[in-house]
């Protein structure tokens, strides 16, 4: 769909303007290493230039980090996550892969440089697909499956806190203008509309392709057709059904947009299709400037 690009070209447009972003990648995916090609990115954010850090965040990290931090057993941290029967033991625990991955991400929201300021700024987190957003949802469950009052249900309750601060989170959520893609995001939306624990941004609709002809230009083809029947000229009508196709896929496109409109009460920011091969660094930063809302 585009949630990858995305998160990367807005990053790319937040340095540019003279922020410090983050783009954090959940699990092991690896998007952001093709897409910067700046070598393996790990658990430590490391700069892959343009002014972008980026870090993989996997949960035997975040999982050694929560350990470290919340169980003071210090240096013994590492020595016991190497423990692979307590390691599954403690994964096996309802919602804690998704408490420590919630966890760490908290702790990088409140890093500070010297002067006081966030250290980095904003953090793009690359959700992987919609079962991630939904995870997002599911914490009270997860809330109801930790017994007792431990640290980590403590940090369950902190971390619940920083996705509601609807100063500090919002989740932004990208489709594409087909019927599929705009039946899921609707579902999606519409549930975390009802749950109110998130503030949703904006709904991006990546690669809408060009608008081939302007609807007043149909009366043209109209004629050209006729004319290429009349002439016989093959060619031309060959042309002539490529373009009706293209104004047919577009119409579909439009409807889906439409449905979109109807239906979903954050701002929709449509986004074009730049290339139809790789896309280059130059695009994305393109892309960037689009999706933040400034014309290019
Ligand atoms: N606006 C665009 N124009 C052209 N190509 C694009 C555009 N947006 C994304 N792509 C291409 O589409 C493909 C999928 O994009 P991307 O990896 O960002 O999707 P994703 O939603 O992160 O996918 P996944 O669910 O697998 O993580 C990539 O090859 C990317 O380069
Ligand atoms: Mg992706």
């Amino acid at each position: 769909m585009g949630k990858s690009t995305l998160v990367a070209a807005l990053a790319m447009e937040a340095a540019r303007r003279g922020m410090r972003p983050l783009v954090v990648e959940l699990g092991h995916r690896a998007s952001m290493e093709a897409v910067f090609g700046q070598g393996p990115i790990g658990y430590e954010p490391h700069d892959v230039g343009r002014g972008v850090s980026a870090m993989n965040l996997g949960v035997e990290g975040a999982l050694a980090d929560y350990v470290a931090d919340n169980l003071r057993l210090g240096g013994f941290a590492k020595l016991i996550l190497d423990n692979k029967a307590l390691g599954r033991f403690l994964f096996a625990a309802p919602g804690v892969a998704e408490v420590v991955t919630l966890s760490k991400l908290k702790s990088l929201v409140e890093m500070r440089k010297a002067d006081g300021k966030p250290y980095w700024h904003p953090i793009f987190v690359d959700l992987d697909a919609t079962g991630h957003a939904l995870m997002l949802l599911e914490l009270p469950r997860v809330l109801d499956g930790l017994v007792g009052a431990g640290p980590l249900r403590r940090l369950l309750a902190s971390v619940s806190d920083l996705l509601a601060d609807s100063d500090r989170v919002i989740l932004n959520l990208v489709t594409l203008p087909t019927e599929l893609p705009v039946q899921e995001t609707l579902e999606l939306y519409e549930n975390l509309d009802r749950q109110h624990r998130i503030q949703l941004g904006r709904l991006y609709v990546n690669q809408v392709p060009d608008e081939p002809l302007t609807y007043q230009a149909l009366s043209v083809v109209d004629d050209l057709a006729e004319a290429g029947l009349r002439t016989g000229d093959r060619e031309l009508s060959d042309d002539i059904a490529l373009g009706r196709a293209a104004l047919r896929r577009f119409s579909r496109v439009r409807d889906q947009l439409k449905r979109l409109a109807t239906r979903v009460r954050i701002p929709l920011v449509e986004l074009p299709r730049l290339t139809t091969g790789e896309v280059s660094l130059q695009d994305l930063q393109r892309l960037g400037r689009l999706a933040a809302g400034e014309a290019v």
